[in-house]
């Protein structure tokens, strides 16, 4: 099952790697729910660990899901489980993120066609290829998130708001609308990164916080609720966001509070930016309506706002901003401007056709 193990002690920030120890593969995951206090890395050695993980958020965003699902493929195979079974559980682990489901059926293709007593190997070697294609498809968001900050003309020194957790710790490598702001910030054209506290889990307070003074940007972490005067006090330039699920419209489904931020970015003329790989696009999803929203326990609200007890708590996790209210997409093949199902298709022509 799955074992707390070392402080990580690592100068980046890997959200989880493969290891082969002598009793048996593992798949060691940065602990997100212990961040920022504590670097603590769990141990998966089996399915139902690596489950558990995915729902309590020891492990999230996107990206890094879709990671989680095709290393988790590997583990059930190289732990002799029953792969399809496997396959099950775990692109159901979370209902929202298209990414788990991707990955998970990558793995799961790579076994099912590998020679007799290769599947574990090939899953394995799967999972890698998309670790490495989720770094690369980082490298290029930014490059391609950074000139399109430049193309709409926000001048020098850009005041960047931003929501949840989107950085190294959802990705292979530098992350989705964080990784933007990251190569802006090196670029010296960040002059401040505006951080949502993120309710009820905290990813932006615990999480994009911890990112941003690790890479020394300047950050202000402010609730939620506070970022209607920051629109009105002309303190944001762009709103960059990530997503979970972005449907064949350009419907994209994000942490809950991104779609009240696109209302305000609309009403108050500030471009809203969605960053996220093709992975995240999911052409089987035509609208927004389509998008299964996962509802979490009532208790992660009310544990967060103490309550008479017996209350009752409303806890979507995401909610969906409709195509007109996003001023672009971001994908690693470039930027969907403006948001169409076609402009939307164009960019998703993937190279492999998987
Ligand atoms: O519930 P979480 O923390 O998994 O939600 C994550 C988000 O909403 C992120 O913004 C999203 O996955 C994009 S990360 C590239």
């Amino acid at each position: 099952m799955g074992d707390h193990l070392t402080k990580s002690g690592h100068g980046t920030v890997p959200a989880l790697r493969w290891e082969e120890p002598p009793d048996g593969p593992v798949l060691v995951l940065l602990d997100q729910t212990r961040l920022p206090h504590e670097e603590v890395e769990l141990a998966c050695t089996d399915v139902p660990a690596l489950v558990l993980a995915i729902r309590t958020l020891a492990v999230r965003g996107a990206p890094v899901l879709g990671l989680a699902g095709a290393y988790g493929i590997a583990l059930a195979a190289a732990r002799g489980y029953d792969v399809d079974d496997a396959a099950g559980v775990l692109a159901h682990a979370r209902p929202t993120a298209v990414n788990l489901g991707y990955g998970v059926r990558r793995a799961l293709a790579a076994f099912r066609s590998a020679g007799p007593g290769q599947g574990a190997a090939a899953a394995l070697a799967e999972a890698r290829r998309l670790h490495a294609e989720d770094a690369a498809a980082s490298a290029a968001m930014a490059a391609h998130g950074v000139r399109l900050l430049a193309e709409l003309a926000l001048g020098g020194g850009y005041r960047i708001l931003t929501h949840c957790n989107t950085g190294a710790l959802v990705s292979g490598g530098e992350g989705t609308a964080l990784g933007v702001v990251l190569a802006a910030h090196r670029a010296g054209e960040l002059r401040r990164l505006w951080v949502d506290e993120t309710r009820p889990l905290l990813q932006g307070a615990r999480l994009t916080a911890w990112e941003a003074a690790r890479a020394g940007m300047p950050y202000t972490l402010l609730a939620d609720s506070a970022a209607g005067s920051l629109f009105t006090a002309g303190e944001v330039d762009a709103v960059l966001i990530g997503a979970d699920r972005i449907a064949a419209d350009g419907s994209t489904a994000n942490k809950v509070g991104s779609y009240p931020l696109a209302v305000l970015a609309r009403y108050h003329h500030v471009p809203f930016v969605v960053v996220a790989p093709t992975t995240t696009v999911d052409p089987a999803t035509p609208d927004g309506a389509a998008i299964e929203v996962e509802q979490r326990p009532g208790s992660e609200v009310t544990d967060l706002a103490p309550s008479p007890l017996g209350t009752q708590a409303y806890n979507p996790a995401f909610d969906v901003t409709p195509p007109e209210l996003i001023t672009a997409i971001v994908t690693e093949n470039g930027v969907a401007s403006p948001v169409t199902a076609e402009s939307l298709a164009a960019v998703c022509v993937r190279k492999d056709a998987r």
